[in-house]
This record gives structure tokens, sequence and C-alpha cells, in this order.
């Protein structure tokens, strides 16, 4: 016979073994993608006017495989808005980020595999230019230390972002510069020099150099960045925020854009 405190010392231990066991296979099946970027990927669909509408089309309600890290660095099951306690001081609505996790795991199913637990990890916030993304901010710093809270195996950052660039000549101009200084400090800050970027060129823009930034969105000259253009897809009446099925559409277009890579690199 064991003796009580024996006993509660065994308990302990096995507990601890369990823990760290789930902990383990949480993290080793995760595949996290870090979605990141202003308005359009903390998601405005369906959220105009200060009111979210509420609608959840199919390709964005909550899963079991879906997991979002939350602004306290919990994993729990991912549902819209996504981004509602990271973008806190804007009304946030539907996003990319539901129906592109959606999409992985019906591209899973459909091939009979076991789907991967998809972890998402929403750092959006709107209004922000990429100026305010630099390393160092507050946005930055936020986003590197989410990133490596969230644990797992980081397969993309998805970054929509540059309509608050459009407004000013200087801004579009050394957008293109930005951006690449701003995915290699990811990099090097995340210890993976060849992690993944999926850009996503603007359908829209704050102010008239929309072009000069979806230029320089094209043309950025570093390996492994991704590019899907939403250009052209349907937008509130604001003529600045991506709808809700438009939003459904986006998020179809980054998982097609991931598993392309994916294929393109085994
Ligand atoms: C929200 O507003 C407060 C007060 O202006 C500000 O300090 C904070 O950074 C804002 N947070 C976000 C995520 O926009």
């Amino acid at each position: 016979m064991l003796s009580p405190a024996a006993l509660a010392l065994l308990l302990a231990l096995l507990r601890l073994v369990l823990v760290a066991t789930a902990t383990q296979c949480g993290r080793g099946q995760k595949l996290v993608f870090v979605l990141a970027g202003q308005s359009n990927m903390a998601g405005r669909g369906g959220a105009i006017g200060g009111r979210w509408d509420g609608e959840v089309p199919p390709q964005c309600r909550a899963s079991p495989s879906i997991l979002r890290l939350s602004a306290g660095l919990q994993w729990e099951v991912a549902r819209e808005p996504l981004h509602a306690d990271i973008d806190v001081n804007k009304t946030c609505g539907v996003g990319p980020g539901m129906p592109f996790a959606h999409a992985l795991l019906l591209w899973a199913r459909a091939r009979a595999r076991r789907p991967p637990a998809i972890g998402l990890v929403p750092c959006a916030v709107g209004g922000t230019k990429i100026e305010e993304w630099g390393r160092g901010t507050a946005l930055y710093e936020g986003m590197v230390r989410r990133a490596r809270a969230a644990g797992g195996k980081l397969a993309a950052v998805i970054w929509y972002q540059g309509e608050s660039d459009t407004v000013l000549r200087e801004d579009a101009e050394a957008y293109g510069g930005r951006m690449e200084r701003l995915i290699r400090d990811l990099r090097a800050d995340l210890g993976s020099p060849e992690l993944l970027l999926i850009q996503v060129a603007l359908a829209s823009g704050e102010g008239k150099f929309t072009k000069l930034v979806r230029q320089a969105q094209k043309t950025i000259k570093l390996p492994n960045v991704a590019f899907v253009d939403a250009k052209g897809l349907p937008l509130e009446a604001d003529h600045l925020h991506l709808t809700t099925q438009a939003q459904v559409h986006l998020g179809r277009m980054l998982a097609d854009s991931y598993l392309h890579h994916q294929e393109s690199n085994m």
C-alpha cells in the first residue's frame, strides 16, 4: 500500500506527464498562421457604421479544428469576429482568417488526410500605416510576442495592409522598402529565415496613391513572398472594406496561395 503522501506525489507526477504530453501534441500538430495588417485583415465584413450585422457564412463558422490565440495568449476555439479582442477600438466583422482556415481543412479532408489543427494568431489593427509596424514599435513587438507564444509550427504570416499608406505620396513611395525591411526583421526575430509571407495586394485605398502601393507590393524582391490580389473583390458602401462574401473569397484565394507554395516547395 502506498502512503497518502506517496500517492499524492504519484498523482501529481502523472498529471505533469499528461499535461506535458497534451501540450506537446497540441504544439506538434498545430499549423500556425500570423494574421497582420490593418482593417481588412482585422475584418470589417458586415461591420460598417459601428455595428456588425452578425452574419457568419458557413465558411466562417467555429470549428474544433480552428483555434485562435486570444489577446491573453490562450488558445481557444476561434469564432468571428476573429480580431474582436485585438482591434479593440473598432467594430470588427468578418475577415479572411476563418474562411482561409476552413479552406485548408476542406483541402485536407478532400484528400482523406487527417486535418491538422489550425492556429490563427490575430494581430491586425485598423487604420495603421506600415511605419507603425516597424521593428521596435508596439505593433511589431506585439506581433513577435504573439507569434513566439503560439508555439507550434509557424507556417506563414498573412499580411493585408497599406490602405493608410495611399494618402501621402512619400508613404506610398517608401512602402516597398518598409515592407522588405519588415519581412527581413520578422524572419530574423522569429528565427525563421525562410518564413513564408503572403501579402494581399490592395483592393482599395484611403488616398489617391493606391496604384503606387500596389506596384510596391508586386515588386517585393525577397524569396518566399507570395502575392494574392484582392483587387476587384466587392467592397462595402464605404469603398474601402471588403464585404463578408469578399472576405470568404479572399480566404479561399489565400489558402490556394499557401497550398501552391507548399507544393512547389516539396
Ligand atoms: C485603443 O485606444 C487607446 C486609447 O487611445 C490606445 O492607447 C490603444 O493603443 C488603442 N488600441 C488599439 C489596438 O488600437
